[in-house]
């Protein structure tokens, strides 16, 4: 299956002039066509409407390998607008395809779109999620494979299996019906589940679990090693995840590797992807439960908000049964969920793509240039609204994307002041960005004085997490910096009354996203972006934009109808083509 010809000659037209420059001729293409559309699933034993990727809920895992051109032709069959983000693909060269609304128009419905990215320098598990309207609690995502090449080795002997795990919380409540309740001034209150790899919980407790639902089972085969994939995918919900009976290697975390530690169980935050190497070393007496339990809430409120999977050996003698293993035993030690996070260190020794190919991974001996840090409150209201904010700045999305203004020169669309330090005055909404500096070195101090853990995510970059503590960030406290092996990734949990610092080397030309990860915050504003441009702009520092963008607010009269009609999809939902001005 491919997608049509003229896109993949727009792409070719678009690179044919790169690839003398970056020696990229051999690197091949690879095709995805993805239809999203709702479909009706009951994960938790309730019916509702959930987004499916070519019908399936998750949708199909992406797998290529580092250098490859990855095509995905985007048919959007849902009734608003959509974006794809390809989160912890680093996009170099190209917030083109960022597919944030920063960045790009949104799809509108009927309408289908093409993205062209590159994977480079960089090997390992990330995800992909529809971005705009509170979607992703409704589905929509999958996970995202990218592999290195033959001659770049790996840390560890090759896999028996690779596996994809996608653990999230889940409503059910639509994301439509949830940010009405965000809209209106209300949480979200606790989740009806957790879902592993879109499917409800295996009954292990005939109280807590009803009849009924469908579980996941992944059968392996015994004494062989896999690697699993896991990402959280949810809405705000730290999870702790688990194997019975069995240890986690932790290996790779969002393109890179680490140092291979042995953990019992680890908590992935919302938006963060793991890779375990699990060895299935037990006698098979039974199947064993994998768990994604929430984590830092009351167990006995919270147990049925509790994901459990079943490991099955192929020569197992029986079911899962009794207690599913114990959560880590800390509620009366706040240090211990931050001390395994310390604990997660990067590899410098292993070969494979560097964060940062210009060499900046020796972080530690390079001056910083801009200091940001970043305040999270618990939400507030401004102007009659609910709103979460980002040192005091509740972000307003532009109608005119970012970095489609900068092209066009369009004046008014956004502040390029977003401040040093957390305003002291009035919160306020604005479209206030960050000024990166080409090829400067920033410190972002994430502070969190809301009650809850909030991760955030960077696009376009990893950023090397050199320290987190509780209490207020200082000068001071660069003093406890890891300066050598600061785990490089793309999302940061930040701990309730505790901040996380992170370094980013601004390399990459574009419009790039920082945000919360946790889904109502990012709502309701908690985002802002960095805007790097090379003061001599040229073809080599960033892609040109793409023939196929999209138009949208202050641009829209740019905008051609498509004629989806004769597109070559099944049921292609009444076609006709849609000439008005983008709404979303
Ligand atoms: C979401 O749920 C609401 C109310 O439960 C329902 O009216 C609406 O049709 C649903 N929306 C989608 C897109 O499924
Ligand atoms: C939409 O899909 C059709 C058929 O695959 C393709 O020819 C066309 O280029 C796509 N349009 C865009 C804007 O990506
Ligand atoms: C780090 O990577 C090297 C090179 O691949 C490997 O030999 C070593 O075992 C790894 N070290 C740890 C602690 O994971
Ligand atoms: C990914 O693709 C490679 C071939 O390029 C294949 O060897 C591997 O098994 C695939 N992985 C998964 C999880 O499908
Ligand atoms: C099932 O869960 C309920 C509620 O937590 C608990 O009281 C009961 O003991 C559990 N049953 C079994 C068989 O573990
Ligand atoms: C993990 O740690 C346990 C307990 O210390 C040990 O028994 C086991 O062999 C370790 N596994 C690996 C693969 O290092
Ligand atoms: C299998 O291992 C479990 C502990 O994990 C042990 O309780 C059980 O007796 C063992 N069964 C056999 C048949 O060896
Ligand atoms: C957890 O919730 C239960 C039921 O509401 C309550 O009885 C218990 O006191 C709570 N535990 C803690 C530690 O707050
Ligand atoms: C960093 O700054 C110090 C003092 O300002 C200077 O001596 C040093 O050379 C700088 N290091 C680099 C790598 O630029
Ligand atoms: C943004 O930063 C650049 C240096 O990187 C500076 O030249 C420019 O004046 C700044 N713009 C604003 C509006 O502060
Ligand atoms: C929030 O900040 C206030 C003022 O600095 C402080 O008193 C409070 O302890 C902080 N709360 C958290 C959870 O960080
Ligand atoms: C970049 O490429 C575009 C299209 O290929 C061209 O129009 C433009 O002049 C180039 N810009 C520079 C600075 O080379």
């Amino acid at each position: 299956m491919g997608v049509g010809g003229s896109a993949f000659l727009s792409f070719l037209a678009i690179h044919i002039l790169l690839l003398f420059d970056f020696g990229l001729a051999d690197d091949p293409v690879v095709n995805y066509n993805f239809v999203v559309s709702y479909i009706t699933a009951s994960p938790l034993g309730v019916p509702q409407q959930v987004i499916a990727v070519n019908g399936k809920f998750p949708g199909p895992t992406i797998n290529v390998t580092t250098n490859n051109f990855v095509v995905v032709n985007v048919r959007n069959k849902l009734d608003e607008g959509l974006l794809l983000h390809w989160s912890g693909i680093q996009q170099r060269r190209s917030s083109w395809q960022d597919g944030v609304l920063g960045t790009n128009c949104p799809i509108p419905p009927k309408w289908n779109w093409t993205y062209q990215f590159q994977v480079k320098d960089q090997i390992g598990s990330f995800f992909y999620f529809p971005s705009l309207h509170f979607q992703r609690a409704s589905g929509g995502f999958g996970g995202i494979i990218v592999n290195n090449r033959d001659i770049i080795p790996i840390p560890f002997d090759t896999p028996y299996g690779d596996i994809t795990i996608l653990i999230g919380d889940w409503y059910t409540r639509n994301h439509t019906a949830l940010r009405k309740a965000l809209d209106s001034g209300n949480d979200l209150g606790m989740p009806h589940g957790v879902l592993i790899n879109g499917k409800g919980p295996y009954r292990y407790n005939d109280t807590l679990v009803p009849d009924g639902i469908e579980h996941e089972t992944i059968t392996v085969q015994p004494g062989k090693t896999y690697r699993l994939r896991v990402s959280n995918v949810g809405v705000s919900t730290s999870l702790n995840f688990r194997i019975q009976s069995h240890y986690l290697i932790l290996a790779e975390t969002e393109g890179s590797y680490t140092v291979q530690q042995n953990y019992t169980s680890l908590d992935i935050h919302v938006g963060q992807t793991y890779s375990f190497l699990v060895t299935m070393d037990q006698n098979a007496s039974s199947d064993y439960y994998i768990v994604a339990s929430a984590r830092f809430v009351n167990e006995t409120t919270w147990s049925r908000v509790t994901g459990v999977a079943v490991l099955h050996y192929t020569n197992s003698k029986g079911k899962a049964s009794g207690p599913l293993p114990d959560p880590p035993q800390d509620q009366y030690d706040r240090t211990y969920s931050m001390n395994q996070a310390r604990s997660i260190r990067w590899n410098v020794s292993a070969s494979g793509a560097r964060p940062n190919p210009q060499g900046s991974f020796r972080y530690g001996s390079i001056n910083v240039t801009d200091v940001y840090v970043l305040k999270n409150k618990p939400p507030l209201v401004i102007g009659g609204k609910r709103r979460a904010t980002l040192s005091g700045i509740s972000f307003v999305n532009p109608e005119t994307p970012i970095r489609l203004a900068d092209q066009y020169k369009v004046k008014g669309v956004y502040k390029l002041e977003f401040p040093n330090r957390p305003l002291s005055g009035s919160p306020k909404l604005e479209t206030s960005i960050i000024n990166g500096t080409y090829k400067g070195f920033m410190e972002v101090v994430l502070q969190n004085n809301d009650t809850k853990v909030q991760s955030y995510h960077m696009s376009g970059y990893a950023v090397f997490v050199v320290g987190m503590d509780y209490g207020d960030w200082s000068e001071n406290s660069r003093g406890t910096y890891n300066k050598w092996d600061g785990i490089a990734r793309t999302t940061v949990q930040v701990y309730p009354g505790a901040w996380t610092a992170i370094l980013i080397s601004l390399d990459n030309v574009g419009v790039w996203n920082l945000r919360a990860d946790n889904l109502d915050s990012w709502y309701l504003g908690q985002e802002t972006y960095v805007r790097i441009v090379n003061p001599e702009p040229n073809n080599k520092t960033e892609f040109p934009m793409p023939d196929n963008a999209l138009y949208c607010g202050a641009l829209s009269r740019l905008q051609k109808p498509q004629h989806v009609s004769s597109a070559n999809y099944l049921g292609g939902g009444g076609g006709g083509g849609r000439n008005e001005v983008l709404d979303d």
